[in-house]
């Protein structure tokens, strides 16, 4: 791998950090409610709530406009008031079941080559979840087990996951966020919360989301936030389709390299570097290793790990939505996309 600037030195496995030895490999234990005095402004109990249609376990928040999980949004106000983000961190964005497992692999693979070469078979994908891989910034601020302090210390470039929409992460000045065609996340959403809650029907989850009161929706303005900030700042904020990603996965992750400021060198294509990126973060290879086939993705939701790696492809909407379904998300993408530059097929 010819290179003449010194080979960066993050990110490192986030989960390698972690002090306490018997959490190694395992699952995150129920995150605890902070119990400092940060946010005595922020009422939790006095903003508008609402119960997630078909999930009466889970509570959501309107806060800053979006409706997040209501343990959430301590997390929510402690990254706007202590997240200290470095120029060179990269921020991996999305709502939850538009790509975001997939992008946070291939990001990790590929902002970490030098340190491990994703042929390696040592590769901390090939023991560790992706989301290991990485902190998920809500999971750090709810705070507890040295979590801010780890992330503080992690060497740069940190890499980092978030499902907070933009607004709330304006400072950040490298964000990937990837995006999905609605119909296609929604049966993925389903499908992804039967698995804990099997009464939860489709048309809940649709109206949901249409409603706007999904996780961290509406998803128009989640969407919306990233989109405007990419056609703005473009060198800030890279838009991805989880649908391109499928269709050509090297050039997609030749884009994310450049805009990370790790373009694969021209030794490095001819040595199979980006295939070899490619290929350790295929569907097929992540589902079968044994990590991603055991345990829990968190205490949220507490949904197995292997749900995370399904079907992944594009349309199947078309195998579970009726098509009165199908045309109510069509006309509330309509409606709420109209005029902005932002459309899907
Ligand atoms: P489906 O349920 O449609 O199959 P998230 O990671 O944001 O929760 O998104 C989950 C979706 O991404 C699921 O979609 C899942 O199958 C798909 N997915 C996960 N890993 C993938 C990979 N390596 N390649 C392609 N799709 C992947």
């Amino acid at each position: 791998m010819a290179s003449n600037s010194p080979a960066p030195v993050g990110p490192v496995p986030f989960l390698d950090t972690e002090k306490d030895d018997h959490q190694v490999g395992s699952d995150v234990p129920p995150f605890p409610l902070p119990d400092d005095h940060e946010h005595e402004v922020v009422v939790v109990s006095e903003l508008p709530s609402k119960l997630l249609a078909g999930i009466p376990q889970i509570s959501l928040r309107r806060y800053q406009g979006f409706w997040l999980p209501e343990s959430w949004v301590p997390a929510a106000v402690s990254i706007q008031r202590r997240f200290k983000p470095r120029p060179d961190d990269v921020i991996i964005s999305s709502l939850p079941k538009c790509g975001t497992t997939w992008l946070v692999a291939l990001a990790f693979a590929t902002m970490a080559r030098h340190a491990y070469p994703p042929s390696g078979a040592d590769h901390p994908l090939l023991r560790l979840n992706p989301h290991q891989c990485i902190p998920f910034l809500e999971g750090v601020f709810l705070g507890g087990r040295g979590r801010e302090e780890r992330l503080e210390a992690l060497p740069s470039p940190r890499l980092v996951n978030t499902h907070m929409p933009h607004a709330m992460i304006a400072c950040c000045s490298r964000v990937v966020y990837i995006c999905r065609e609605p119909k296609d996340m929604v049966v993925s959403m389903w499908h992804y919360l039967r698995t804990v809650h099997p009464q939860l029907s489709l048309q809940d989850t649709l109206d949901s989301v249409c409603g706007g009161a999904s996780r961290c929706g509406p998803f128009w303005d989640h969407a919306l936030g990233y989109w405007r900030a990419s056609v703005a700042t473009p060198d800030r904020v890279l838009f991805l389709r989880y649908e391109e990603l499928l269709r050509d996965p090297a050039g997609n992750v030749r884009r994310l390299a450049q805009f990370v400021g790790q373009p694969f060198s021209p030794a490095e294509e001819e040595a199979g570097v980006l295939g070899d990126v490619v290929r350790l973060c295929s569907l097929d290879n992540l589902r079968s290793l044994e990590v991603n086939k055991t345990g829990i993705v968190g205490p949220l939701l507490k949904t197995p790990r292997k749900a995370l790696f399904r079907k992944g492809v594009v349309g199947d909407w078309v195998n579970h939505m009726t098509p009165e379904m199908a045309r109510l998300m069509d006309d509330v993408v309509a409606h709420k996309l109209r005029d902005t530059g932002l459309h899907f097929k």
